[in-house]
Order: structure tokens, then C-alpha cells, then sequence
């Protein structure tokens, strides 16, 4: 009967996986590990259940400047293929999460930046998954029984997660981490991404005023 059935995703909402190669990730992960060992020296005892972090300028240390790298080429990365037009951006924080047995990250978004990611430092078995929901809060307000879940139906996403991997999403975007069930710490570091300049080059309206001989 139809000539042509199309489905057109218009607003996607990206979600960006980056894996180091296996031997960059193995030995940028002992560094990172070791780093954070002498950072918390003498190290604290992370009580069963909380999250411990560090202060939010990772990114300003020399120790962590491979890390930033991989962050800023992502976030490049990122930017062009949205054809995003901009002169610069920088990494507003950065920060590690240290969460024990039991701990977990609440639902939430990371306000006024453009994007947001996590890098794996450490992934034990059973603390592997990030989950992302829905932003189109409307789409939720019904929500059929499927035959399959798939990207048009459900209103939450478990995403898989891996030592050496990098996530960059839309900072608007919420997610959360489940219970570390495993006995190991599962360590990741967030970032977050602003434009530099965004006030000064972004904030006017896109368009232009008609001059009023012309209106
Ligand atoms: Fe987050």
C-alpha cells in the first residue's frame, strides 16, 4: 500500500562510548589507581555504603594530564559531530568516585554545562551498568506494555560499563549508578564540559533585529 515507511529519529539524545586501547587503558588505570592511593594517604576507611570523592581539579594536575587528554578529545570529538560552532571549551571539573560495596549514585544531573561523561578506572563484576532515563518527561506519561524493549519504548536505558571506557553525554541528561554489589571498589572519574566563553559568544539571540525602514 505505501510506496516508502520511514522512521525519522528526529532530537536524538547522544550518548558517546570510548574504550582505550587495552594496554593504554591497563597501564593509565594502575597510574590513575596509584595516584589516588597517594592523594588519600593515609587512606581513609571508606565506610560500607557511602561514596567518597575527591576535590573537583583532577583535571589542573599534572598527574591526571592523560586522562584530561582523553576527556578533551572526546568532548572534541563530541562537539564537531554535532557541528557544534564554538571557539573553545574546558573542563569545568573533575573528580573521582570511590564507591564501596553497597554504595550508589542517585538519579541526577550535572546543571550548567553542556556535556557530562565518566571515565572507568576500576569496574569489578556486578557494579557494570550506568543508567540513563528518559528527558522527554512527557513520553513517560504513557508507557505501554511492548513486545521487546528497544530505543521508542521504555522510559530508562542500563548502559554497559568497562574499565578504560569513556561516556560523554548531554549534561541535561539524568543517570544514575546502582548498588555496587561486588566486594571491590568501583572507581570512575566524572567531568564536566562548559563552553568558555559562553556569555560572550553564545548568550545573544541567533537571530538579528529588521531595521525598521525594512520591516
Ligand atoms: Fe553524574
Amino acid at each position: 500500500m505505501f510506496k516508502q515507511v520511514k522512521a525519522h529519529d528526529l532530537f536524538p539524545t547522544p550518548i558517546w562510548s570510548l574504550d582505550l586501547e587495552d594496554e593504554r587503558a591497563g597501564r593509565l588505570n594502575r597510574q590513575i589507581l596509584a595516584q589516588l592511593d597517594r592523594m588519600l594517604s593515609p587512606r581513609p576507611e571508606i565506610p560500607i555504603g557511602a561514596t567518597w570523592q575527591t576535590d573537583q581539579n583532577l583535571h589542573t594536575l599534572p598527574a591526571f594530564a592523560e586522562l584530561t587528554e582523553g576527556i578533551n578529545k572526546a568532548a572534541r570529538g563530541a562537539l564537531d559531530f554535532m557541528r557544534v560552532d564554538y571557539s573553545a571549551f574546558e573542563i569545568t571539573a573533575c573528580w573521582a568516585n570511590i564507591n564501596p560495596k553497597g554504595s550508589l549514585n542517585t538519579s541526577h544531573t550535572h546543571p550548567n554545562n553542556y556535556l557530562s561523561g565518566v571515565y572507568y578506572v576500576s569496574v569489578p563484576k556486578g557494579s557494570g551498568v550506568i543508567v540513563f532515563g528518559d528527558p522527554r518527561e512527557a513520553a513517560g506519561a504513557i508507557l505501554p506494555k511492548v513486545t521487546e524493549y528497544n530505543a521508542y519504548n521504555g522510559n530508562e536505558v542500563t548502559f554497559e560499563i568497562k574499565a578504560g571506557r569513556f561516556i560523554l553525554f548531554p549534561a541535561y541528561l539524568r543517570h544514575g549508578v546502582p548498588v555496587n554489589r561486588s566486594e571491590e571498589e568501583r572507581v570512575s572519574i566524572a567531568y564536566n564540559i562548559m563552553f568558555s566563553a559562553f556569555t560572550q559568544e553564545m548568550s545573544r539571540p541567533l537571530w538579528s533585529g529588521i531595521p525598521l525602514d525594512k520591516a
